[in-house]
């Protein structure tokens, strides 16, 4: 008699299995160096690895929207193979570009502010990184001289959406805005404005993948003016739109050195958001 409770054994779980105890690299794999074991561990659907402060975090956290660099060389390792390249077009202080030297890639940046620029080439002088060329401008124009189909890999992290005022009640607009200025200069913009701005960008980015290329898109949700923003999903359905990007994951990065707030606290629940998203979609036909 069958009994639904009963642990299911290796063998039943055949290829599963046989994969899991792949140590060794399989000679037809075109897109990473992993072996069978580090491959199967890359598909989980959940980060929650701590990473650590380092790699100059306080002269990188003037930033405010940057992201550990091992966490972005342990997405380049799953997408990549060594000396390929990777591009951001949107960099920061480049956590994806130190990334990259952390595992023998090459890479490409684009930022429109020299500030971070600035600080991702002292960055790289203090940890005696490899440092990668970073464009400094709009990407829309800038990636125009990226040769097409010439990256191994698009690795981003989009500007923050910087609310309308109408829809906006914890504090007054303009100060929210000296806030965010620290990291996006942009004026106040709609959710429909910012969607749109961000597809530009995408749409501008894709002829410099190779075909069968990957990109993975960093993007946390919002809690504002009394309701939960799933711009995640905005997102994701905004790029998919984008002819030959087809979405193929969502991987949450649990975030657990973030701060608990007490917003709502006793009155009404409000999340502390202590994940974001990292949207996986590949360049190919429907
Ligand atoms: C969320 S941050 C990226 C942070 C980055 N992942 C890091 O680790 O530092 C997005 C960056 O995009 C830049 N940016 C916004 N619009 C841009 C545009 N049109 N062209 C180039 N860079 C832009 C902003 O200045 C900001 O630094």
């Amino acid at each position: 008699m069958s009994n639904s409770k009963t642990k299911k054994t290796y063998s039943d779980m055949g290829e599963n299995y046989k994969i899991k105890k792949e140590q060794t690299y399989d000679e037809r794999n075109k897109l990473n160096d992993l072996t069978g074991a580090e491959w199967q561990f890359a598909t989980k659907t959940v980060i929650s690895k701590i990473y650590p402060s380092n790699l100059q975090h306080k002269l990188r956290s003037q930033h405010g929207g940057q992201k550990p660099p091992e966490l972005c060389k342990d997405l380049i390792k799953t997408f990549t193979k060594k000396g390929q390249i990777v591009l951001d077009p949107l960099a920061g202080v480049g956590g994806s570009l130190i990334g990259a030297a952390l595992c023998d890639r090459k890479a490409i940046g684009i930022e429109i502010n020299p500030k971070w620029i600035n600080i991702y080439k002292e960055v790289c002088c203090l940890e005696n990184l490899e440092e990668f060329p970073v464009l400094c401008g709009d990407a829309n124009e800038r990636l125009k001289e990226i040769k097409n189909g010439s990256i191994d890999f698009l690795l981003t992290d989009v500007p923050y959406w910087i609310m309308d005022q109408l829809t906006h009640t914890r504090s007054d607009a303009a100060e929210r805005k000296s806030n965010l200025s620290k990291f996006n200069d942009k004026d106040l913009q709609t959710k429909e404005e910012w969607l749109a701005e961000m597809k530009n960008i995408f749409t501008n980015a894709y002829p410099a993948l190779k075909e069968k290329g990957y990109m993975a898109v960093f993007i946390g949700d919002m809690y504002r003016g009394k309701e939960y923003h799933f711009l995640s999903a905005d997102l994701a359905k905004t790029i998919s739109e984008i002819d030959g990007f087809i979405l193929k994951s969502d991987i949450i990065w649990h975030d657990d050195s973030k701060m608990l707030h007490i917003y709502g606290y006793p009155f009404a629940y409000i999340p502390s958001l202590i994940h974001q998203h990292i949207l996986i979609f590949r360049k190919e036909n429907r």
